[in-house]
This record gives C-alpha cells, sequence and structure tokens, in this order.
C-alpha cells in the first residue's frame, strides 16, 4: 500500500493533508480533533501581537457562490486573524504539539512591520515547540488597511525584509504565504526566498464581493446595511491558485523549492493535481468548513488508491512530475490536429453541442430531422467546446489525427514533427527553423 507519509523542510506528517491557518485551527478544541479525525498537520489560526484581542464583527462573516445544486462554489470572508489572546493561543499550541508529536504544527504569525514586533513574538513561538512558522503576508481585508497582511505581500521589499527578520530571530523552518492579489505571482515568490524563507504556501484568499442585496443594495455579507470586500476562497479559486503554484514551480528563480499548495482543495484529486505541479503538501481550509474534518479520510483513501493504481510508493514520486509538462503558449505543438467524435449510442439529444458549437464556435456540428448530431470534420478546430457543455461524460471525445492523414478542414497532411509559433510561417518574428 502507498505510504503517504509527506516530509515537507524536514516536517514529518502522516499524509499530506494539513489544515490552512483559518476558522477550523482556531482553538485547541478544534485542531485536537482534527488531527484525531486523521489530518497530517495544521497551520494554525493566524496569531497577532501581545495587547488588546482583536475585535471581528458581530454580524454575518461569509458571503457564498453557489453552484446548481447549491453546492458551495466559493466563499468570501470578512473575518480578521484570530481575536483571542496570544498567551492563551501559545499555551494550547503547546499542549497539542506535545499531545501529537508526530503531526506538523505550524504557526501562523502577522504582526506590524516593524523588526521589534517580529522580534518580540518568534521567541514566544519558538517556546511552544511548533515545527515552523507561516508569515501571513496574504489577508485582504481588514489587516491590509492596517499595514499588515497583504498590504505587505503586495511589496516584495518588505516580504524580504520581514522573512530575513524571521530567520534571524526564529530558528525553526519559515514558510512566507503569498497573496494572490497581485500581478505576477513570481515577485513576491522570489522574494520571500531572497529572505531566504524555507518555502513559500500559496494562495491566499482572493479579493471579492461575492454578491449584492438587491433590496438592500449593499454588498453581502451586510453588516447593518454595509458591506465590505472580503477573501474569496474554496473550489472557484482552484484554477487560479494552481496556475499560481505552477508559475513558482518553473519560474527559473525559484524552480525545486518548496511549496505548500493552497486553495480550493476538496478532494484527493484536487491535491494530486497540486502536488503535480510542484507543491510538496495542500492545506485545506473551505472543504474542512463545509464537510468537517472527517473529509480528510476520503482524501487519504483516496489519494492511497490512485497511488497505488499508479504504481506510485510514496508522495515524492509524483511531486511536480507535470511540472515539465506546463510550458508558454508559443511552444505548443501546432502540428497536433484533433476532431470531435461524438458516441451516437451515448448521447441523449439533448443539442447543448449543438447550439454551442452553431452559436458560438465553428458551425461544425449538424443536426439531423430526428435529431442525431454528428461533427462534420472539414469545419471542425477542435476546440473543445463541446466536449465541456455535453452533460453526458465521454459522449463526446476528442481523437487525435495520426502524421500522414489530411485534415479535412485545412486540406493539408498532418505532419509528425513538433512545429510551434516560434518558427511559424505566420509569425512576424518567427526564427527559420534548422
Ligand atoms: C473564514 C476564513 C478565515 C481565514 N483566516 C485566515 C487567517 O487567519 N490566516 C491565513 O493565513 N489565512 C486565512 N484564511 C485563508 C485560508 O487559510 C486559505 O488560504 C484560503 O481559504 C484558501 O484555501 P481554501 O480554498 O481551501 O479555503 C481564512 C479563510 C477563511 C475562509
Ligand atoms: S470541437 Fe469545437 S468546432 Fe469541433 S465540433 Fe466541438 S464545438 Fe464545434
Ligand atoms: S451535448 Fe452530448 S448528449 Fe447532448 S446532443 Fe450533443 S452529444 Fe448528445
Amino acid at each position: 500500500m502507498a505510504d503517504l507519509t509527506t516530509t515537507f523542510l524536514g516536517i514529518t506528517s502522516p499524509n499530506p493533508f494539513w489544515l490552512a491557518s483559518a476558522p477550523p485551527t482556531d482553538k485547541e478544541y478544534n485542531v485536537r480533533r482534527a488531527f484525531e479525525a486523521g489530518w497530517g498537520g495544521v497551520v494554525w489560526k493566524t496569531l497577532g501581537s501581545e495587547g488588546p484581542p482583536i475585535v471581528n464583527v458581530n454580524g454575518p462573516r461569509y458571503g457564498v457562490v453557489y453552484g446548481a445544486d447549491r453546492r458551495v462554489l466559493g466563499i468570501n470572508n470578512i473575518e480578521l486573524i484570530t481575536d483571542r489572546d496570544l498567551y492563551t493561543n501559545l499555551e494550547e499550541i503547546t499542549r497539542v504539539k506535545k499531545d501529537y508529536p508526530d503531526r506538523a504544527m505550524i504557526v501562523s504569525l502577522m504582526v506590524p512591520c516593524e523588526e521589534e514586533a517580529w522580534k518580540a513574538i518568534l521567541p514566544l513561538v519558538e517556546e511552544t515547540g511548533a515545527d515552523g512558522i507561516e508569515l501571513n503576508f496574504g489577508c485582504p481585508h481588514g489587516m491590509a488597511e492596517r499595514g499588515m497582511g497583504s498590504a505587505v505581500g503586495q511589496v516584495p521589499e518588505y516580504i524580504t525584509m520581514v522573512t530575513a527578520w524571521c530567520k534571524q530571530y526564529y530558528s525553526k523552518p519559515v514558510i512566507v504565504k503569498l497573496t494572490p492579489n497581485i500581478t505576477d505571482i513570481r515577485n513576491p515568490a522570489r522574494a520571500a526566498f531572497k529572505g531566504n524563507a524555507d518555502a513559500v504556501s500559496l494562495i491566499n484568499t482572493i479579493n471579492s464581493i461575492t454578491s449584492v442585496n438587491l433590496d438592500a443594495m449593499s454588498p453581502e455579507p451586510m453588516i447593518d446595511g454595509k458591506g465590505t470586500h472580503g477573501g474569496y476562497c474554496g473550489p472557484a479559486v482552484k484554477p487560479i491558485a494552481m496556475n499560481m503554484v505552477a508559475e513558482i514551480a518553473r519560474d527559473p528563480e525559484t524552480r525545486g523549492k518548496p511549496i505548500s499548495g493552497i486553495g480550493g482543495v476538496t478532494t484527493w484529486r484536487d491535491a494530486a493535481e497540486f502536488m503535480a505541479l510542484g507543491a510538496g503538501n495542500v492545506q485545506v481550509c473551505t472543504a474542512a468548513m463545509t464537510y468537517g474534518f472527517r473529509i480528510v479520510q476520503e482524501m487519504i483513501s483516496g489519494l492511497s488508491d490512485w497511488m497505488d493504481q499508479k504504481g506510485y510508493q510514496r508522495t515524492s514520486d509524483f511531486i511536480g512530475k507535470a511540472v515539465p509538462n506546463v510550458t508558454d503558449w508559443q511552444y505548443l505543438n501546432l502540428n497536433y490536429v484533433a476532431k470531435a467524435k461524438i458516441d451516437q449510442d451515448a448521447c441523449i439529444k439533448c443539442g447543448r453541442c449543438y447550439a454551442a458549437c452553431e452559436d458560438t464556435s465553428h458551425q461544425a456540428i449538424s443536426m439531423s430531422a430526428d435529431r442525431v448530431f454528428t461533427v462534420m470534420d472539414d469545419e471542425c478546430v477542435a476546440c473543445n467546446l463541446c466536449v465541456d457543455v455535453c452533460p453526458v461524460q465521454d459522449c463526446i471525445t476528442m481523437v487525435p489525427m495520426q502524421p500522414g492523414q489530411v485534415d479535412p478542414r485545412t486540406g493539408k497532411v498532418v505532419q509528425k514533427e513538433y512545429a510551434n509559433w516560434t518558427t511559424h510561417p505566420n509569425n512576424p518574428g518567427a526564427v527559420a527553423a534548422e
């Protein structure tokens, strides 16, 4: 059976599933039950400096985007960092780590962007026996206006500076959690490693307004008639997060550096995808908030079964395996030609493929009087839209043409050789092929 044990920055956990810093990791009561349910590690809800605790709103703090079946696709929140006393948190962290030495315990931190503030809190965290820290440079609301969170994460120089302080005043691994509210994620990642970060984790939440109450004319969640932007997370953000993870994993300046993948992980497959793109482990928040701690059991059994099927004995066997296949558009093979093919036995004659192709693609599907839908190869550009809108899985497939065959759309023979845009005759800047 596959071994899910994962070592990230020298921290070993029984599986790669960690809970992200958020309500599920807010207190001892939660974290103990999370560990009992099987989570491999946690990043404790972000701690702030000593002093009067943070104050949250006393009304709704979440907005939600649902799918048609009321499945939660995305959650937006206006919660701040922990609103519990610093020392209570530190005592709880110490106790829990002592009782669960085999689980990863990371402490998330967000204090003012001043050396003294970091110098003050880091020894206190060191004393807890936790395995490392995560710097919350991502929170996009509430704390950013106070010069913390994403206000730091959006300025690479600050990231380097604070990370370097942490490496100076703390002896264990330092993970820098990045904000996605930035144009090019490679810049903050490079800045973190410049400050000697041991790893980056991403993504934190995305700036968002999830809905507007059209009676009150206010964004939701609504507090006494007013709303504010919040941080968006859950399955809807996974594509954005995976692209950012891949960008860092293939950037020549940061390639091979440890990454903890976060954003919409709900199933074992989501986790495997993040890890294939270079994440050494994953962190989860929304899925636990939506389905409870026990969802980790499905992640564990699913990942284990898949690894057995594929012959992967340990997670390191597939971590990063998809990275070499992430490329830029200009390097895609323009000699690759495919055509859509409809399985008439599986087709339920709904006509969605026809409507989509006829109205918004290449008018490549014909409909007969008795509703038989057929792809016309001489029009099909293989855009895949019909596959995407067909309600029957695998009813439409994309079939590659073989070298030597003539593409009836272009009249050209399909070539065996790989050729991309950089050498294409239509490219004014083309480099002549040798
Ligand atoms: C209610 C809520 C509170 C959060 N609080 C924190 C926090 O205190 N510190 C932090 O680094 N991230 C915080 N996050 C962000 C999560 O750790 C995580 O980065 C984000 O939710 C994406 O993961 P997901 O799609 O699995 O939810 C919070 C998220 C939610 C939903
Ligand atoms: S792949 Fe695109 S062009 Fe071809 S039949 Fe489907 S929708 Fe039409
Ligand atoms: S969308 Fe799929 S099921 Fe519907 S008509 Fe087209 S091929 Fe058939």
